[in-house]
């Protein structure tokens, strides 16, 4: 285990990125997916939304046939339920939603012009709640990652899109949420990138390293070790822990920004959430 961490220390030291600071998103993107083309020539792009099993074969195989009876089926039933459950006030959450919520989650997160913030998916059913009166929702797990899941099962097979608008607020949004992802933290003083982009197939401990590409793609995610399942903030947080650095709050600004960057760089993909994971 010692041996793995070193290495893949080192590593991380040697793949250290400079990060110009005036490329562009656009610039961004096309670097990144062609860094993840190059490492996994025979994963196809459309394939990089099921993480750690679209680069090995092994693990693909028990995870095909954990899909045949997803163990998310059972939050996609809850978070249906709770979505059209009335508020005290006779309304729902579809009455927050386009299309009434249907098909839309992979439209998140958005840079919203009015307010200038970032805004996700979770956040906006809070927001929702609050404007019925009713109580804001815990963000990691429970009711919040039900409902999520329900609405991204609906958007299955829709491609992310997310966009940074040639406005300041955006692209300050856009470079923060870049920042973290190649911030080194922690003990381990590693970023996310030292895992998920220059490590990426290669194996920490037990775990093979999923690539970045196509992470977002499929939360929420019913994780086996959770036994339950839980949001990307969620996921972002165990992440954070795992390197020994005190995670931000979900639905923080910092995680918010780092959504935006992190699901920016899977434009393109299909979006297939909720996922399984162990
Ligand atoms: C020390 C290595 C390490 C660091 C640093 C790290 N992670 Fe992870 N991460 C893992 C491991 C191990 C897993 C589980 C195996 C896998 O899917 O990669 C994981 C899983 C994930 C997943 C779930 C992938 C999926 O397919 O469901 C996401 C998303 C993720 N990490 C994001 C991040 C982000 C964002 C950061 C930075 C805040 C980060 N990670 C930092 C080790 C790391």
């Amino acid at each position: 285990m010692k041996k793995h961490l070193t290495a893949i220390l080192a590593l991380a030291l040697f793949g250290a990125f400079t990060m110009t600071a005036q490329a562009s998103p656009q610039a961004d993107l096309d670097k990144f997916r062609s860094y993840f083309a190059k490492r996994f020539p025979n994963t196809p792009f459309r394939d990089f939304i099921n993480g750690v099993y679209s680069i090995d074969a092994a693990s693909r195989e028990q995870w095909e046939e954990i899909e045949e009876f997803p163990p998310y089926e059972l939050n996609i039933e809850k978070g249906k339920t709770l979505f059209a459950k009335p508020f005290a006030n006779g309304k729902t959450y579809a009455s927050c939603f386009e299309n009434n919520g249907v098909g839309i989650a992979h439209r998140y997160p958005f840079f919203d012009e009015k307010s200038g913030k970032i805004i996700t998916l979770e956040a906006s059913i809070n927001v929702c709640r609050k404007s019925n009166g009713e109580k804001p929702l815990k963000y990691k797990k429970g009711a919040m990652a039900d409902i999520s899941a329900y609405m991204h099962y609906s958007s299955r097979g829709n491609l992310v899109n997310v966009q940074v608008p040639n406005d300041p607020r955006a692209i300050k949004a856009y470079n923060e949420g870049k920042a973290q992802f190649y911030a080194k933290r922690g003990q381990l003083n590693m970023a996310c990138a030292d895992c998920h982009v220059y490590n990426a197939g290669n194996k920490i401990r037990a775990d093979l390293l999923s690539p970045a590409l196509g992470h977002t793609t499929h939360f929420p995610v019913y994780r086996s070790k959770w036994g339950g399942i839980g949001t990307l903030h969620r996921r972002y947080g165990g992440c954070n822990k795992q390197v020994r650095s005190k995670p931000y709050k979900a639905q923080g600004p910092e995680y918010t920004a780092l959504e935006y960057f992190h699901s920016y760089m899977s434009n393109g993909l299909e979006s297939n959430g909720p996922g399984a994971r162990k």
